[in-house]
């Protein structure tokens, strides 16, 4: 088994994809939320523990206002058109982030998958929607100095503070579309996980080079068989191959 249990995702590179093919930024987002379903996927089939995938950061209200509702909808289709394949695998699915900013009835889709899944034993798959590391941090820190006036915060305290202690820390953070930046994301939870840079956009990463990832990171600690092969995804294998070069380019190193 891979020592890689809980993997963060930054889903970069749409809008450069879709203008790339003359198409407007939404088209990317589109596309990347069916590699989303791929990842997903692979991620149950490889046995992860957990997946977080930022998919809505607080910054990102300042785009155009079709692409935020773009997301917004992405982010209902998703829940919808997977949620039987979500009970079915005994995935527990969550959203973290300032959900009370978001559409009603977005709200309402999300807290029904997340108590029909409460009891998931599988794959705890979350999304980062609305979601901003540092607001996460304070947020934790003011809860403690009001129920906690008389003492100082340790770090255990900070930890069961964060939206969804259960899921802990990141062992292995992706971010796909070439910049290498944290951008805000899981900033307590990413204290010593490993970082890999792909400059794969997240409309073209495949469940290949995913695994190929993890198989690269873990294969630090200790040397697996292809662990790429045996989960199944071959199928990818064609056009993963075409990605080679870019596996290749991806940075890796230790914090
Ligand atoms: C960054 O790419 C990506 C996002 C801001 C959103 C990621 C969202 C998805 C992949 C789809 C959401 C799907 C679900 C299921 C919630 P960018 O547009 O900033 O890319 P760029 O750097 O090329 O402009």
């Amino acid at each position: 088994m891979s020592s890689i249990k809980h993997v963060a995702i930054i889903m970069d590179g749409n809008g450069r994809w879709a203008k790339r093919r003359f198409r407007p930024r939404i088209w990317g987002h589109v596309r990347g939320s069916s590699v989303v379903s791929e990842i997903v996927r692979s991620a149950d089939d490889l046995g992860l523990k957990a997946l977080t995938m930022y998919a809505f950061s607080t910054e990102n209200w300042s785009r155009p206002l079709d692409e935020v509702s773009t997301l917004f909808r992405l982010l209902r289709k998703f829940i919808i058109k997977e949620r039987t394949r979500i009970l079915q695998n005994n995935i527990k699915f969550r959203v973290i982030g300032e959900l009370q900013s978001l559409p009603h009835e977005t709200v309402e889709l999300i807290n029904e998958i997340e108590s029909l899944t409460s009891g998931a034993t599988g794959l705890h798959l979350t999304f980062a929607f609305n979601y901003g590391g540092r607001a996460e941090i304070l947020r934790a820190i003011n809860t403690f100095q009001v129920t906690n006036p008389e003492r100082l915060m340790t770090e255990a305290d900070l930890s069961e503070l964060m939206y969804r202690p259960e899921t802990g820390d990141v062992d292995l953070m992706i971010r796909t579309g070439g910049e290498q930046r944290i951008s805000n994301f899981l900033l307590w939870q990413m204290a010593y996980a490993e970082m890999y840079f792909t400059p794969t956009k997240w409309p073209d990463f495949t469940p290949r080079e995913f695994c190929k990832i993890i198989e690269h990171v873990s294969s630090r600690e200790r040397r697996f068989g292809s662990i790429c092969e045996q989960v199944g995804l071959n199928s990818s294998v064609e056009r993963a191959d075409t990605n080679k070069s870019a596996y290749f380019q991806g940075v890796t190193f230790n914090v």
